[in-house]
């Protein structure tokens, strides 16, 4: 089984995103979306800007920046592929704007209007992409939005193989800075009998819109209580966290207490500048190679591996 993974693509710096037809090539059996399938404030937009919107002219620009990135062709040809399920986490970007918190939005009325139809948006592209974009699968403008769609949340799905696949919500409950919570006590308490509820021998991929551990930007080193609670769960677990947002590739492994180890591949920018308009153009995205055996892991940048491991499943070293 081969489970290709990405984040991070804009639509207007980039509208080509060949990054799509690299992996179109491989035919991979899942595609794991990271978060950041757009970027609501950047690229002709501001953060400024979207904070002012009504409720109304957020969700038509919302869904008008997912419809053009649905409409990119290098993308709609690897999603329409027809052995491929495509699963969408959102980040902070594709959920309201740079470092948006939801738990923190939710008390400013100011600000909170802008939370349901960001949800409608998302909902509507996650059910697209289930749609392989069929024509007519993602609403047309005017886009008529249901204000009590709910948040993403938590979800998860066994793609074989005896894999489990966790799509977490990382925007829906973080507070500032991730200091209190960054999925919430409840999704964390979920993926956690989630895990505890598999057979021992599974592998859990925990897909997050942030990195595990990072020296700058949003990581759970912020939340102390949760990165504690990740790091128990591996000791018990064989958990490979997929990760987005840092506009670069990494692949790492966490030596826990026990001795076990918990395993990171981190791949952002599809299709995005270091600083999503403005530095180096990125062309980042992960493969899995899953078999009985190993998980194998290649992240490349630029048509080139620049990472590449495997994981032995029964010692998951
Ligand atoms: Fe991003």
């Amino acid at each position: 089984m081969r489970i290709a993974f990405a984040s991070c693509m804009t639509s207007f710096r980039f509208p080509d995103q060949s990054a799509w037809d690299e992996i179109a090539a491989r035919q991979p059996d899942v595609l794991v979306l990271l978060g950041d399938s757009a970027y609501y404030d950047a690229d002709g937009a501001s953060m400024s800007q979207v904070k002012s919107m009504s409720a109304h002219d957020f969700a038509v620009h919302a869904h008008g920046r997912l419809a053009r990135q649905i409409a990119r062709p290098s993308f709609q040809a690897l999603v329409a592929q027809p052995q491929l399920t495509t699963h969408a986490i959102w980040d902070d970007h594709d959920f309201l704007w740079n470092g948006a918190c939801g738990a923190e939005i939710a008390g400013q009325p100011h600000l909170s209007h802008l939370i349901p139809p960001s949800r409608a948006v998302f909902a509507a592209y996650r059910k697209a992409l289930a749609a392989r974009l069929a024509p007519g699968s993602f609403p047309p403008a005017p886009f008529m939005w249901d204000a009590t769609t709910p948040e993403p949340g938590y979800s998860n799905v066994a793609l074989g193989q005896n894999v489990l696949l966790h799509l977490t919500d990382g925007r829906s409950y973080k507070t500032r800075r991730g200091r209190k919570a960054l999925l919430g006590a409840a999704q964390m308490s979920a993926i956690e009998a989630a895990c505890n509820a598999a057979d021992p021998s599974t592998v859990h991929l925990i897909a997050s819109g942030i990195v595990f551990d990072a020296r700058n930007g949003e990581t759970w080193l912020d939340c102390k209580d949760e990165y504690g609670r990740m790091q128990a769960l591996a000791m018990n677990h064989r958990i490979l966290i997929l990760s987005g947002d840092i506009h670069d590739n990494n692949l790492a492994s966490y030596r826990l207490t026990n001795g076990r180890f918990l395993f990171e591949a981190t791949s952002s920018g599809a299709a995005v500048c270091t600083a999503v308009t403005v530095g180096a153009e990125q062309r980042n995205w992960g493969l899995l190679n899953v078999d009985a055996n190993r998980v194998g892991i290649e992240i490349f940048k630029s048509g080139v591996t620049q990472y590449a491991g495997s994981i032995d499943r029964a010692t998951w070293t």
